[in-house]
């Protein structure tokens, strides 16, 4: 779905009294679109349980079903009929919306196996930096077509790619799991990634329950090197979509921060390579436990129960960034709810989101009455045991929307955040579910 900025209104967040209850939140975002994305280039039906339907994820449903994917939605499972790794070209520009990860992971599989296709995006995606994925295909052989900067719309003239090995120059999950697509359909050799930090890794654990083989080297320093051969196929596979720890993540911190709150959240994602905001709200004083931990196709998770706390500012350093990337949001809002100071160090990549998450976060904070200010690579919040209240803007950026609405419950006049409608991109359901665990405000 393209945010259409007419369709767009504000949403008022009133103070709220404890939040009590257990919720389901919804599936996880980038798990249900390496599913889409899996299920289209494998041969059989792959059922997709749990998946997460909102905007972006039907954005990554749009372009499978475009490339040859017959898809049937029953209720909270869809199936999906693939085509075996010849993808139809399509007849039309494929349209990802808002997302980055369809638009990044599907560029992959295009470069590798379809005649001739055009991508594009919204207006927010046509300015996000593509020359992370462009250059890495080109290397495998990859046709690739830009608009001047690197930007969508790409177009790609795909075929007879070669295996090869790559080191990330930035942590990105995404451009891992275009580079591993495109080395898994390659026409020849093995392609291998090395990549300093490990970024989430559910392609990787993904590719296993579709019975492809892949070796992955831990680095004595911290990251990870994995290998993938061409020329495996992919087998249709059921996948159990866990909830998505950063939407979770948004009623962690109200929970936290709304005094007499207790909340539980059932069936999270704890994969360690997702969790660092745990890390952190632990090490700010956060009252967090995680029971019933289990796991399912090579994903942790587990529930989390959390209860209102005080809180104390923290540092966070760049080695922990990717595991709470889209987390960061929501930390600047706990931060101006702690005592002392929070210090984010080696997040610019934040800079490169949906909006510039760091000026719109600290633009945000300071409207509704915070101290923040921006750094080059970060952001530091002195925190003040509460935020008074105002009006911000989402920037159309689904989790800056979703921190200011959780700042406007704990807050002491509310918050109104512009452009509400941009949250439908990840949690349609966000009002439905606040109001679940007890939020009586509009
Ligand atoms: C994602 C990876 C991260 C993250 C994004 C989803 C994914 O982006 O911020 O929301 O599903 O692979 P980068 O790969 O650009 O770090």
């Amino acid at each position: 779905m393209t945010v259409s900025k007419s369709n767009s209104h504000p949403q008022y967040f009133s103070p709220s009294s404890a939040l009590h209850g257990t919720l389901q939140v919804p599936g996880d975002k980038s798990i249900t679109h390496r599913a889409i994305l899996l299920g289209l280039l494998a041969e059989g039906e792959t059922e997709i349980d749990g998946w997460l339907d909102a905007a972006d994820c039907r954005s990554s449903l749009r372009v499978a079903r475009s490339l040859g994917a017959r898809v049937n939605e029953q209720g909270n499972a869809l199936q999906i009929r693939g085509v075996g790794s010849t993808l139809k070209e399509p007849e039309d520009v494929l349209d990802c919306g808002n997302s980055g990860t369809t638009l990044r992971v599907f560029m992959g599989a295009l470069a590798a196996r379809v005649g001739f296709a055009c991508i594009t995006g919204d207006d927010s995606l046509r300015r996000r930096p593509m020359g992370r994925v462009i250059q890495p295909l080109r290397e495998m052989g990859a046709q690739i077509a830009a608009r001047s900067g690197n930007v969508a719309p790409l177009c790609v003239q795909g075929g007879n790619l070669h295996g090869i090995e790559y080191t990330l120059p930035v942590a990105s999950a995404q451009v891992k799991s275009a580079i591993l697509v495109a080395g898994l359909l390659a026409t020849k050799g093995a392609t291998t990634i090395v990549e300093q930090t490990t970024s989430r890794d559910h392609t990787e654990n993904m590719m296993a329950g579709f019975g492809v083989q892949l070796h992955r080297d831990r680095l004595p320093e911290g990251g990870q090197r994995v290998t993938v051969s061409s020329g495996q196929l992919l087998h249709a596979t059921r996948v159990q979509v866990p909830g998505d720890i950063s939407s979770a993540a948004f009623h962690a911190a109200a929970a936290l921060m709304v005094p007499g709150s207790t909340v539980t959240l059932l069936n999270v994602g704890l994969n360690p390579t997702r969790t660092g905001f745990l890390n952190v709200i632990r090490r700010m004083g956060g009252n967090m436990t995680v029971t019933n931990r289990r796991e399912s196709a090579g994903e942790a998770m587990g529930d989390l129960t959390v209860r209102a706390s005080t809180l104390r500012g923290v540092e966070i350093h760049p080695e922990e960034i990717p595991t709470l990337i889209d987390e960061l949001p929501v930390i600047a809002v706990l931060a101006a709810f702690a005592q002392g100071t929070t210090r984010i160090y080696g997040a610019d990549e934040l800079r490169y989101k949906e909006t510039d998450r760091i000026a719109a976060m600290v633009s945000g904070l300071r409207t509704v009455g915070g101290t923040a200010e921006e750094t080059e690579d970060g952001f530091i919040v002195q925190g003040q045991g509460g935020l008074p209240g105002g009006r911000v803007s989402s920037y159309g950026d689904h989790r800056v929307a979703m921190s200011f609405a959780v700042a406007g419950l704990a807050s002491q006049k509310g918050v109104e955040v512009d452009d509400w409608n941009c949250v439908d991109i990840s949690y349609p359901r966000f009002l439905m579910d606040i109001h679940h665990l007890g939020y009586t405000g509009p």
